[in-house]
């Protein structure tokens, strides 16, 4: 047997309370019994999202979430700021044009946040924009970026939001989307929220929903008015037949996440990743960032081993799945997740079994330095006896 684990960001594991809940029968998604749950997941959701403004659940994968925010506010011949600084980032430049929305692109060197003069120049260069569209946590660099300063500028412009894609980030640092000014904030199912893939949730302001209302790249299926009108209270439903199980699991995580308290859930992420941090530090593999990430900590193999050969030995002869890298890090780093149904002891085994197979590979790793590094930060959670 070789006992698996998935210390990957996204999916995440599933705690096993919230697989046993998904386990209860089928519900019908028109039934009391069915809007009484929805609301109660609605209601806790928003907690979560820090906001006053609804936020919906959509079948689909994060990816129908980001588009929603392009379509719904956006007409053919718009144009909208994006940050490009990996893979997610990227892929705004990519689904705006296949509705006729033009893009600015803000090109960032892989691994740095955006500078926050070059989002008012661009700005400034060009006043009609409908949106700036980030990322909070650029998953395939780990690095976060300054979100709270980017909605600040957009702030003071009658026609232009801050759309945010939280996927990576949301439960795993505190980013409250009201006090913040974010005007979209996207999440998705198979990270912090600890749940299968399937699900993505989305929150508008009212400044979005003002504009929106002009937008003529909607579609049908995701148009977030529709969906509004049914999810909000008196109907408490989706438009369309939801991914029910998902939302089932969603009221179980949300009553863990909120038990265990906002302010520790972040508490949690930041010391998982700091331990991290040290560890890979430890064993000379330096970070991917300069500003690292809450969930995820991406830091590159030392020279001479083959990154891509590493992170399949440790998937496939060891049985710990973390991410390789995208893009030209291909093969050059490696991902360890910390978000979601995570804790003190699931970074010792990352960095275990990374120090186990880097020496496996010839790499000069003294093997237990990464764990003692991580082991320095972790054991501060515990009390003296
Ligand atoms: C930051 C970020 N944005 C977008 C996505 C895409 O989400 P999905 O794969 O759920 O469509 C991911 C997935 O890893 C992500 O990490």
């Amino acid at each position: 047997m070789i006992k698996q684990y998935l210390l990957s960001p996204g999916p995440t594991m599933v705690p096993e309370r919230v697989l046993l809940r998904m386990a209860h029968p089928m519900i019908h998604h028109r039934t009391p019994q069915f809007s009484a749950l929805f609301a109660e997941t609605k209601q806790m959701l928003e907690q979560v999202f820090q906001t006053d403004n609804d936020a919906l659940m959509l079948t689909c994968s994060g990816t129908g979430a980001m588009e929603a925010s392009i379509t719904n506010l956006c007409s053919p011949g718009d144009t909208i700021i994006v940050v490009n600084g990996g893979k997610f980032g990227e892929r705004w430049s990519k689904i705006a044009p296949t509705h006729g929305v033009g893009v600015v692109e803000i090109t960032v060197e892989w691994g740095q946040p955006v500078a926050i003069a070059d989002v008012q120049a661009a700005l400034a260069a060009n006043p009609e924009v409908k949106g700036v569209f980030v990322q909070a946590s650029e998953t395939s660099t780990t690095t976060e970026h300054p979100i709270r300063q980017i909605a600040a500028l957009t702030a003071e412009m009658p026609s232009c939001v801050t759309v945010v894609d939280a996927i990576t980030a949301l439960g795993v640092i505190d980013m409250p989307m009201d006090d913040w000014g974010l005007d979209v904030v996207i999440s998705g199912s198979q990270k912090a929220f600890m749940l299968p893939p399937g699900l993505a949730m989305i929150a508008c302001s009212e400044k979005y929903w003002r504009l929106s209302a002009s937008a003529s790249c909607k579609g049908f299926y995701f148009d977030l008015a529709t969906e509004r009108k049914s999810q909000r209270k008196g109907k408490d439903t989706t438009a369309w037949t939801p991914a029910a199980s998902l939302i089932t699991g969603l009221n179980e995580v949300l009553k863990m996440m909120l038990e265990e308290g906002m302010e520790q859930v972040y508490a949690r992420h930041l010391l998982l990743a700091e331990a991290t941090r040290a560890g890979v530090s430890a064993l000379g593999m330096k970070l991917i960032s300069s500003a690292p990430s809450v969930s995820a900590t991406g830091a590159f193999v030392p020279d001479g081993v083959d990154g891509k050969a590493l992170f399949a030995f440790l998937r496939d002869t060891m049985g710990v799945t973390f991410a390789g890298g995208q893009g030209h890090l291909q093969g050059r780093v490696l991902r360890i997740a910390h978000l979601g149904y995570y804790d003190l002891f699931d970074v010792i085994i990352a960095l275990s079994a990374i120090e186990m197979a880097l020496d496996r590979f010839g790499a000069p790793v003294t093997l237990g330095a990464g764990v003692a590094a991580a082991q320095a930060v972790l054991v501060n959670r515990f009390p003296r006896v």
